[in-house]
């Protein structure tokens, strides 16, 4: 046993320590409750009772020198910082690139919307996601047998005594107009952007939350031409001047005339198409996709409101915003929308 303590002696005095590795070896080797020296305390209880104290002592005395000389790297090795560097550093390399944020495609396509409007003088109104049925439908003229009042469109929150007290989550952004008229005589001039809630199925098209941008101009002489110049405009600065766009004859309660407006895809040109690239698979092979409902606000939901509608007319629109960012990036799954997908997300630096 002697001889093998002044064995584990040499090896001790002749380790070199350099590194964090090296010392870490030299820790395990001979500092450690597993190591050399450890073990040689063990076989301690082995030897006869006379040569133990002596035996003892020398180990000690080994424990100590490893001891000293772990204390003694282990101070080396620590950098200025107070801890073991693992790895040299190389200053001149240049610095890790910055992981920005992008801004999330339905901002983009909502700021983008807004801007174009405001430029329009059309000023950004808020309103509430909870509701009652009378600014949902009741005062925007749905009729009290309205197939879209059933439940299988509205989340309602709370039922009351009578249908127009009832609390839900807004359908669409609708509500706003009512609130604004309400509290505001003409003129206005304003679009409305929020979240909107329906009771639908999750799937590639549809989902039970979404966004929405209403519009409202009400003044003296607003005319349907008013609504298409506007509505023109707002189309060719969003998708480019050569956009063609058609109004369509529509239906909504809120307003008479209607008319959903529709803009050109360009599937005649295979490949060019910026909307499909060729595949005709948004516009169904028709050429035509839908962006909005529009009309002229019916007179009696001015009336409601508390708004003259022998001097005043107006219009108004909505549009859905993860449709348009639909169109405008090429999207064709509603869902990514609201996954968090970095790798869908990271797309849309500007
Ligand atoms: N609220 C309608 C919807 O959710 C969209 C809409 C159509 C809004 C015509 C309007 C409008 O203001 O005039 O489908």
């Amino acid at each position: 046993m002697r001889e093998k303590v002044q064995e584990i002696q040499q090896q001790i005095t002749d380790f070199v320590v350099e590194t964090p590795d090296q010392l870490e070896q030299f820790r395990v080797a001979y500092v450690g409750r597993k190591g050399l020296i450890a073990d040689l305390f063990d076989q301690l209880k082995t030897l006869p009772a006379d040569d133990r104290r002596a035996m003892g002592q020398e180990l000690n005395a080994l424990k100590n020198l490893a001891q000293e000389k772990f204390n003694t790297h282990q101070q080396q090795l620590e950098g200025v910082t107070g801890r073991v560097e693992t790895a040299p550093v190389d200053l001149s390399l240049p610095p890790a690139p910055n992981q920005t944020g992008t801004i999330h495609p339905l901002t983009l396509a909502r700021q983008r919307i807004i801007e174009i409007f405001e430029r329009m003088g059309f000023n950004v109104v808020d309103g509430p996601e909870i509701e009652t049925d009378w600014y949902n439908f009741t005062a925007l003229n749905f009729a009290e047998d309205h197939p879209a009042r059933e439940m299988q469109d509205t989340f309602f929150l709370e039922k009351k005594e009578t249908e127009r007290d009832d609390v839900l989550l807004r359908t669409h952004t609708s509500n706003v107009q009512i609130r604004l008229m309400e509290r505001q005589q003409p003129p206005i001039r304003s679009i409305m952007p929020g979240r909107v809630y329906r009771n639908e199925a999750i799937s590639a098209r549809a989902h039970c939350f979404f966004h929405q941008v209403e519009g409202l101009y009400v003044a003296e002489n607003v005319s349907f031409r008013d609504l298409k110049d506007t509505l023109y405009h707002f189309a060719k600065e969003l998708f480019g001047a050569d956009t063609q766009v058609r109004f369509r004859p529509s239906y909504f309660p809120f307003t008479e005339p209607s008319a959903e407006m529709d803009i050109s895809c360009e599937m005649h040109k295979p490949g060019v198409c910026r909307i499909c690239g060729g595949s005709q698979n948004v516009c169904k092979g028709t050429g035509w996709v839908e962006i909005l409902g529009s009309g002229m606000v019916d007179p009696q939901v001015l009336e409601n409101c508390g708004i003259d509608s022998k001097k005043y007319t107006g219009f108004a629109f909505g549009m859905g915003i993860e449709r348009i960012a639909m169109l405008k990036y090429r999207i064709r799954d509603l869902r990514l929308y609201s996954e968090n997908d970095v790798r869908f997300l990271r797309q849309f630096t500007q």
